[in-house]
Protein backbone atom coordinates (compact mmCIF):
# COMPACT_ATOMS: atom_id res chain seq x y z
CA UNK A 1 0.00 0.00 0.00
CA UNK A 2 1.21 3.49 -0.51
CA UNK A 3 0.85 6.25 1.93
CA UNK A 4 1.02 9.49 0.90
CA UNK A 5 2.13 12.63 2.70
CA UNK A 6 -1.54 14.78 3.46
CA UNK A 7 -1.20 17.85 0.87
CA UNK A 8 -2.44 20.88 3.28
CA UNK A 9 -4.04 23.41 1.54
CA UNK A 10 -1.80 27.07 2.06
CA UNK A 11 -4.21 28.33 4.79
CA UNK A 12 -4.44 25.53 6.95
CA UNK A 13 -0.62 25.35 7.00
CA UNK A 14 -0.53 29.16 7.79
CA UNK A 15 -3.40 28.21 10.43
CA UNK A 16 -1.37 26.13 12.07
CA UNK A 17 1.51 28.22 11.92
CA UNK A 18 -0.55 30.87 13.82
CA UNK A 19 -1.71 28.58 16.48
CA UNK A 20 1.99 27.08 16.80
CA UNK A 21 3.24 30.75 16.98
CA UNK A 22 0.51 31.24 19.60
CA UNK A 23 1.54 28.07 21.44
CA UNK A 24 4.74 29.89 21.83
CA UNK A 25 3.91 32.88 23.19
CA UNK A 26 5.07 33.92 26.32
CA UNK A 27 4.47 37.38 28.43
CA UNK A 28 7.21 38.66 30.66
CA UNK A 29 6.32 40.51 33.76
CA UNK A 30 8.80 42.40 35.89
CA UNK A 31 7.16 44.15 38.73
CA UNK A 32 8.51 46.13 41.69
CA UNK A 33 7.76 48.11 44.69
CA UNK A 34 9.39 49.31 47.81
CA UNK A 35 7.38 47.55 50.48
CA UNK A 36 9.57 48.49 53.13
CA UNK A 37 13.08 47.30 54.18
CA UNK A 38 15.27 46.57 56.75
CA UNK A 39 17.69 49.46 58.45
CA UNK A 40 16.21 52.63 56.91
CA UNK A 41 15.26 52.44 52.83
CA UNK A 42 18.45 50.27 52.94
CA UNK A 43 17.75 46.39 51.86
CA UNK A 44 14.46 44.42 51.73
CA UNK A 45 14.53 42.02 54.61
CA UNK A 46 14.54 37.87 53.16
CA UNK A 47 11.17 37.04 55.44
CA UNK A 48 9.45 39.57 52.87
CA UNK A 49 10.79 38.26 49.65
CA UNK A 50 9.88 35.24 51.03
CA UNK A 51 5.81 35.83 52.10
CA UNK A 52 5.42 37.17 47.76
CA UNK A 53 7.43 34.09 46.82
CA UNK A 54 5.02 31.59 48.58
CA UNK A 55 2.10 33.40 46.67
CA UNK A 56 3.80 33.05 43.41
CA UNK A 57 4.85 29.15 44.11
CA UNK A 58 0.86 28.98 44.66
CA UNK A 59 0.25 30.75 41.49
CA UNK A 60 2.27 28.63 39.70
CA UNK A 61 0.99 25.74 41.08
CA UNK A 62 -1.72 26.51 40.39
CA UNK A 63 -0.63 27.45 36.71
CA UNK A 64 -1.52 30.99 36.84
CA UNK A 65 2.08 31.48 35.92
CA UNK A 66 4.95 29.27 34.44
CA UNK A 67 7.54 30.51 36.75
CA UNK A 68 8.71 33.26 38.74
CA UNK A 69 11.95 34.65 40.49
CA UNK A 70 12.12 36.70 43.51
CA UNK A 71 14.92 39.10 44.01
CA UNK A 72 15.75 42.48 45.37
CA UNK A 73 17.80 45.30 44.31
CA UNK A 74 18.30 47.70 47.53
CA UNK A 75 14.74 48.33 48.54
CA UNK A 76 13.05 47.18 45.98
CA UNK A 77 11.60 43.68 45.96
CA UNK A 78 10.98 42.06 42.60
CA UNK A 79 8.77 39.71 41.05
CA UNK A 80 9.91 37.92 37.65
CA UNK A 81 7.10 36.12 36.38
CA UNK A 82 5.86 34.70 33.08
CA UNK A 83 3.03 33.65 31.84
CA UNK A 84 0.71 32.93 28.96
CA UNK A 85 -1.67 35.70 29.77
CA UNK A 86 -0.55 38.82 27.77
CA UNK A 87 0.80 42.29 28.91
CA UNK A 88 -1.63 44.12 31.29
CA UNK A 89 -3.18 40.84 32.55
CA UNK A 90 -5.80 41.84 35.28
CA UNK A 91 -4.87 38.39 36.59
CA UNK A 92 -1.12 38.67 36.76
CA UNK A 93 -1.21 42.56 37.96
CA UNK A 94 -3.41 40.75 40.81
CA UNK A 95 -1.26 37.98 41.79
CA UNK A 96 2.06 40.67 42.23
CA UNK A 97 -0.49 43.15 43.79
CA UNK A 98 -1.41 40.48 46.42
CA UNK A 99 2.32 39.12 46.67
CA UNK A 100 3.07 42.74 47.44
CA UNK A 101 0.59 43.20 49.98
CA UNK A 102 1.18 39.71 51.66
CA UNK A 103 5.34 41.16 51.68
CA UNK A 104 3.97 44.40 53.11
CA UNK A 105 2.22 42.44 56.15
CA UNK A 106 5.50 41.11 56.78
CA UNK A 107 7.42 44.23 57.05
CA UNK A 108 4.55 46.31 58.77
CA UNK A 109 4.45 43.18 61.57
CA UNK A 110 8.52 43.33 61.50
CA UNK A 111 8.33 46.58 61.86
CA UNK A 112 10.60 47.76 58.50
CA UNK A 113 11.28 51.38 57.67
CA UNK A 114 8.37 52.55 55.14
CA UNK A 115 6.42 49.47 55.32
CA UNK A 116 4.00 49.22 52.15
CA UNK A 117 5.26 52.66 51.03
CA UNK A 118 4.72 52.12 47.16
CA UNK A 119 1.29 50.55 47.50
CA UNK A 120 -0.67 53.78 46.83
CA UNK A 121 -3.64 52.06 47.28
CA UNK A 122 -5.82 50.28 49.82
CA UNK A 123 -7.75 48.34 46.87
CA UNK A 124 -6.78 46.35 43.64
CA UNK A 125 -8.87 47.95 41.12
CA UNK A 126 -8.24 45.42 37.45
CA UNK A 127 -4.70 47.31 36.55
CA UNK A 128 -1.61 47.46 38.49
CA UNK A 129 0.02 50.57 36.72
CA UNK A 130 -0.84 53.72 38.40
CA UNK A 131 -0.91 52.07 41.94
CA UNK A 132 2.44 52.81 42.91
CA UNK A 133 4.45 49.46 41.74
CA UNK A 134 6.56 49.63 38.49
CA UNK A 135 6.19 47.40 35.78
CA UNK A 136 7.59 46.25 32.53
CA UNK A 137 6.00 43.19 30.28
CA UNK A 138 6.62 42.04 27.09
CA UNK A 139 4.70 39.16 25.10
CA UNK A 140 6.95 37.50 22.25
CA UNK A 141 7.11 34.43 20.88
CA UNK A 142 10.19 32.23 22.20
CA UNK A 143 12.97 32.02 19.73
CA UNK A 144 14.34 28.31 19.65
CA UNK A 145 16.71 29.68 22.28
CA UNK A 146 15.73 32.91 23.99
CA UNK A 147 18.20 34.72 26.34
CA UNK A 148 17.27 38.09 27.96
CA UNK A 149 18.05 40.57 30.21
CA UNK A 150 16.52 42.25 33.32
CA UNK A 151 18.20 45.40 34.35
CA UNK A 152 16.69 46.38 37.97
CA UNK A 153 17.84 49.74 39.57
CA UNK A 154 17.68 51.63 42.44
CA UNK A 155 17.76 54.94 43.68
CA UNK A 156 17.10 56.45 40.64
CA UNK A 157 13.95 57.02 38.25
CA UNK A 158 13.18 55.60 34.55
CA UNK A 159 15.44 57.83 32.03
CA UNK A 160 18.37 56.48 33.98
CA UNK A 161 18.22 53.64 31.32
CA UNK A 162 17.82 56.27 28.11
CA UNK A 163 21.44 56.76 27.64
CA UNK A 164 22.52 52.84 27.97
CA UNK A 165 19.27 51.71 25.79
CA UNK A 166 20.28 54.43 22.92
CA UNK A 167 23.77 53.20 23.17
CA UNK A 168 23.15 49.72 22.91
CA UNK A 169 20.52 49.77 20.33
CA UNK A 170 21.24 52.92 18.07
CA UNK A 171 25.24 53.83 19.00
CA UNK A 172 27.53 51.89 16.61
CA UNK A 173 30.67 52.18 18.90
CA UNK A 174 28.82 50.51 21.30
CA UNK A 175 26.93 47.55 19.20
CA UNK A 176 29.21 46.36 16.46
CA UNK A 177 26.14 44.87 15.56
CA UNK A 178 24.69 47.53 13.77
CA UNK A 179 27.03 47.54 11.40
CA UNK A 180 27.40 44.06 10.65
CA UNK A 181 24.99 41.50 11.20
CA UNK A 182 22.47 42.30 8.51
CA UNK A 183 19.47 41.52 10.62
CA UNK A 184 20.40 44.37 12.78
CA UNK A 185 21.64 46.79 10.18
CA UNK A 186 18.17 48.86 9.46
CA UNK A 187 18.54 50.10 12.66
CA UNK A 188 15.21 50.26 15.64
CA UNK A 189 12.49 52.10 16.51
CA UNK A 190 12.21 54.38 19.67
CA UNK A 191 8.88 54.82 21.38
CA UNK A 192 9.88 57.56 23.84
CA UNK A 193 6.90 59.20 26.71
CA UNK A 194 6.73 62.63 28.22
CA UNK A 195 6.05 62.20 31.63
CA UNK A 196 5.23 65.30 31.75
CA UNK A 197 2.42 65.70 29.14
CA UNK A 198 1.65 61.75 28.95
CA UNK A 199 2.22 61.65 25.52
CA UNK A 200 3.99 58.93 23.08
CA UNK A 201 6.17 59.54 20.28
CA UNK A 202 7.96 56.73 17.79
CA UNK A 203 11.82 58.00 15.73
CA UNK A 204 13.27 55.55 14.14
CA UNK A 205 17.24 55.20 14.37
CA UNK A 206 19.90 55.57 12.50
CA UNK A 207 17.44 58.17 10.44
CA UNK A 208 16.05 60.31 13.43
CA UNK A 209 18.55 59.62 16.04
CA UNK A 210 20.08 63.48 16.88
CA UNK A 211 15.70 64.04 17.60
CA UNK A 212 15.97 61.18 20.01
CA UNK A 213 18.65 62.33 21.61
CA UNK A 214 17.14 66.01 21.57
CA UNK A 215 14.75 64.54 24.08
CA UNK A 216 16.14 61.36 25.55
CA UNK A 217 18.75 63.69 27.20
CA UNK A 218 16.71 65.36 29.23
CA UNK A 219 15.97 61.91 31.64
CA UNK A 220 13.39 63.55 34.10
CA UNK A 221 11.05 64.26 31.33
CA UNK A 222 11.46 61.69 28.26
CA UNK A 223 12.12 58.24 28.88
CA UNK A 224 12.52 55.36 26.44
CA UNK A 225 9.36 53.13 27.18
CA UNK A 226 9.44 50.62 24.44
CA UNK A 227 12.68 49.72 21.37
CA UNK A 228 11.24 47.24 18.38
CA UNK A 229 13.43 46.17 15.46
CA UNK A 230 12.56 47.88 11.98
CA UNK A 231 13.02 44.90 9.71
CA UNK A 232 10.06 43.08 11.45
CA UNK A 233 8.81 44.70 14.60
CA UNK A 234 9.51 42.60 16.85
CA UNK A 235 10.17 43.91 20.60
CA UNK A 236 13.26 44.18 21.87
CA UNK A 237 13.31 46.01 24.89
CA UNK A 238 10.85 47.83 27.02
CA UNK A 239 11.47 50.38 30.39
CA UNK A 240 9.15 50.24 33.71
CA UNK A 241 7.68 54.09 33.24
CA UNK A 242 6.10 54.79 36.62
CA UNK A 243 6.96 57.99 38.18
CA UNK A 244 6.00 58.39 41.91
CA UNK A 245 6.15 61.42 42.74
CA UNK A 246 3.76 62.62 39.70
CA UNK A 247 1.09 59.87 40.68
CA UNK A 248 0.98 60.90 44.23
CA UNK A 249 1.93 64.62 43.38
CA UNK A 250 4.54 64.42 46.12
CA UNK A 251 7.68 62.25 46.76
CA UNK A 252 7.61 59.20 47.90
CA UNK A 253 10.25 57.27 47.48
CA UNK A 254 11.88 57.63 44.10
CA UNK A 255 10.47 55.33 41.12
CA UNK A 256 13.46 52.72 40.66
CA UNK A 257 12.70 51.29 37.13
CA UNK A 258 13.38 48.10 35.46
CA UNK A 259 14.17 47.00 31.85
CA UNK A 260 13.93 43.76 30.09
CA UNK A 261 16.08 43.19 26.64
CA UNK A 262 16.10 40.65 24.17
CA UNK A 263 19.72 39.87 23.40
CA UNK A 264 21.74 37.49 20.64
CA UNK A 265 20.55 36.55 17.14
CA UNK A 266 19.31 39.64 15.50
CA UNK A 267 19.10 41.96 19.07
CA UNK A 268 22.44 43.27 20.55
CA UNK A 269 24.85 40.81 21.63
CA UNK A 270 25.00 39.89 25.73
CA UNK A 271 28.31 41.95 25.81
CA UNK A 272 26.66 45.06 23.65
CA UNK A 273 23.47 45.54 26.16
CA UNK A 274 26.37 45.36 28.93
CA UNK A 275 28.70 47.41 27.32
CA UNK A 276 26.98 51.17 27.97
CA UNK A 277 26.97 50.12 31.75
CA UNK A 278 30.83 50.11 31.97
CA UNK A 279 30.12 53.99 31.84
CA UNK A 280 28.95 55.48 35.05
CA UNK A 281 26.82 57.70 34.07
CA UNK A 282 24.85 60.02 35.92
CA UNK A 283 21.54 59.77 36.95
CA UNK A 284 18.94 61.44 38.93
CA UNK A 285 18.15 60.03 42.21
CA UNK A 286 20.43 59.30 44.81
CA UNK A 287 19.71 60.91 48.55
CA UNK A 288 16.18 61.85 48.69
CA UNK A 289 15.94 61.70 45.01
CA UNK A 290 17.01 64.77 44.65
CA UNK A 291 20.38 64.32 43.51
CA UNK A 292 22.68 63.60 40.33
CA UNK A 293 24.99 60.80 40.72
CA UNK A 294 26.72 57.72 38.76
CA UNK A 295 25.03 54.97 38.26
CA UNK A 296 27.32 51.75 39.55
CA UNK A 297 26.60 48.33 37.64
CA UNK A 298 26.53 45.65 40.60
CA UNK A 299 26.14 42.27 41.56
CA UNK A 300 23.60 41.20 43.89
CA UNK A 301 25.80 40.68 46.50
CA UNK A 302 26.47 44.64 46.62
CA UNK A 303 22.88 45.28 45.29
CA UNK A 304 21.91 47.95 48.76
CA UNK A 305 22.45 51.24 48.89
CA UNK A 306 24.45 52.75 51.85
CA UNK A 307 26.96 55.94 51.18
CA UNK A 308 24.28 59.06 50.99
CA UNK A 309 21.88 56.17 50.72
CA UNK A 310 24.04 55.10 47.10
CA UNK A 311 25.07 55.18 45.14
CA UNK A 312 22.62 54.81 42.45
CA UNK A 313 23.07 51.03 41.48
CA UNK A 314 21.88 48.69 38.84
CA UNK A 315 21.87 44.89 38.72
CA UNK A 316 21.52 42.39 35.15
CA UNK A 317 19.96 39.44 35.61
CA UNK A 318 20.74 36.81 32.44
CA UNK A 319 18.13 34.20 31.85
CA UNK A 320 17.33 32.13 29.05
CA UNK A 321 13.00 31.89 28.62
CA UNK A 322 12.71 28.14 27.89
CA UNK A 323 8.92 27.09 27.02
CA UNK A 324 8.07 29.72 29.15
CA UNK A 325 10.03 28.59 32.43
CA UNK A 326 13.17 31.24 33.66
CA UNK A 327 16.45 29.20 33.53
CA UNK A 328 18.56 31.06 35.57
CA UNK A 329 20.05 33.54 36.58
CA UNK A 330 23.48 34.57 36.16
CA UNK A 331 24.78 37.47 38.07
CA UNK A 332 26.13 39.45 34.87
CA UNK A 333 27.26 42.21 36.91
CA UNK A 334 29.11 40.58 39.53
CA UNK A 335 32.21 40.23 37.01
CA UNK A 336 35.61 41.64 37.81
CA UNK A 337 35.26 43.60 33.95
CA UNK A 338 32.99 45.74 35.82
CA UNK A 339 35.45 46.71 38.59
CA UNK A 340 36.99 49.62 36.69
CA UNK A 341 33.74 51.59 36.53
CA UNK A 342 32.78 50.99 39.82
CA UNK A 343 36.12 52.14 40.81
CA UNK A 344 35.52 55.63 38.50
CA UNK A 345 31.84 55.34 40.06
CA UNK A 346 33.16 55.77 43.57
CA UNK A 347 35.14 59.09 42.30
CA UNK A 348 32.42 60.31 41.14
CA UNK A 349 30.55 60.11 43.94
CA UNK A 350 33.17 61.38 45.67
CA UNK A 351 33.32 64.68 43.36
CA UNK A 352 29.45 65.17 43.48
CA UNK A 353 28.88 64.81 46.85
CA UNK A 354 31.78 67.59 47.95
CA UNK A 355 29.18 69.97 46.09
CA UNK A 356 26.60 69.39 49.21
CA UNK A 357 23.06 71.11 48.81
CA UNK A 358 24.48 72.91 45.42
CA UNK A 359 23.90 71.86 42.10
CA UNK A 360 24.30 70.50 39.65
CA UNK A 361 24.74 67.90 42.48
CA UNK A 362 21.16 69.11 43.54
CA UNK A 363 18.47 68.51 40.96
CA UNK A 364 16.80 71.13 39.07
CA UNK A 365 14.49 73.37 40.87
CA UNK A 366 11.27 71.94 38.36
CA UNK A 367 12.54 68.25 39.89
CA UNK A 368 12.75 69.77 43.17
CA UNK A 369 9.28 70.52 43.21
CA UNK A 370 8.22 67.06 43.94
CA UNK A 371 10.38 67.02 46.57
CA UNK A 372 10.15 68.76 50.05
CA UNK A 373 11.67 71.43 49.37
CA UNK A 374 8.55 73.26 48.51
CA UNK A 375 7.32 73.27 52.51
CA UNK A 376 10.86 74.49 53.24
CA UNK A 377 10.57 77.13 51.11
CA UNK A 378 6.87 77.86 51.68
CA UNK A 379 8.47 79.34 55.25
CA UNK A 380 10.24 81.94 53.71
CA UNK A 381 7.04 83.31 51.23
CA UNK A 382 6.06 86.15 54.21
CA UNK A 383 10.12 87.15 54.60
CA UNK A 384 10.89 88.23 51.07
CA UNK A 385 10.65 92.12 50.48
CA UNK A 386 10.77 94.06 47.59
CA UNK A 387 14.20 95.96 45.84
CA UNK A 388 13.79 99.39 45.37
CA UNK A 389 16.18 102.17 44.61
CA UNK A 390 19.12 102.07 42.75
CA UNK A 391 19.60 97.93 43.60
CA UNK A 392 16.31 97.38 41.73
CA UNK A 393 17.81 98.72 39.17
CA UNK A 394 20.21 96.40 39.04
CA UNK A 395 18.08 93.81 39.08
CA UNK A 396 15.78 94.85 36.33
CA UNK A 397 19.07 95.49 34.00
CA UNK A 398 18.60 91.91 33.08
CA UNK A 399 14.96 92.12 32.08
CA UNK A 400 15.85 94.86 30.06
CA UNK A 401 18.83 93.29 28.19
CA UNK A 402 16.54 90.47 27.73
CA UNK A 403 14.10 92.25 26.05
CA UNK A 404 16.83 94.44 23.92
CA UNK A 405 17.84 90.90 22.67
CA UNK A 406 14.28 90.13 21.65
CA UNK A 407 13.87 93.59 19.39
CA UNK A 408 17.35 93.31 17.68
C1 LIG B 1 15.60 57.78 48.00
C2 LIG B 1 15.23 57.30 49.32
C3 LIG B 1 15.96 57.81 50.48
C4 LIG B 1 15.06 58.65 51.37
C5 LIG B 1 15.83 59.22 52.59
C6 LIG B 1 14.93 59.97 53.55
O1 LIG B 1 14.81 57.20 47.04
O2 LIG B 1 14.35 56.49 49.47
O3 LIG B 1 17.11 58.51 50.10
O4 LIG B 1 14.50 59.71 50.65
O5 LIG B 1 16.44 58.16 53.26
O6 LIG B 1 13.91 59.16 53.93
P1 LIG B 1 12.86 59.54 55.09
O7 LIG B 1 12.26 60.85 54.68
O8 LIG B 1 11.89 58.41 55.07
O9 LIG B 1 13.66 59.63 56.34
MG1 LIG C 1 12.63 53.03 50.13
MG1 LIG D 1 14.31 51.91 46.05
Amino acid sequence: MCVRKPVYPTEHVYTMVQVMSEERKVTISVIKADIGSIAGHHKVHPDTMAAAARVLAEAKRKGVIIDFYVTHVGDDLQLIMTHRKGVDSPEIHELAWNAFKKAAEVAKELGLYAAGQDLLSDAFSGNIRGLGPGVAEMEIVERPSEPIVIFMADKTEPGAFNLPLFRAFADPFTTAGLVIDPRMHDGFRFQILDLYEGRMIELNAPEEMYDILALIGDPTRYVIKRIFRKTDGEIAAVVSSERLNLIAGRYVGKDDPVAIARVQHGFPALGEILEPFAFPHLVPGWMRGSHWGPLMPVGLRDARCTRFDGPPRVIALGFQVTKGRLIGPVDLFEDVAFDETRRLAQQIAEYMRRHGPFMPHRLHAEEMEYTTLPDVLKKLEGRWKKVEGPEAREIGKRERKESAEVQE
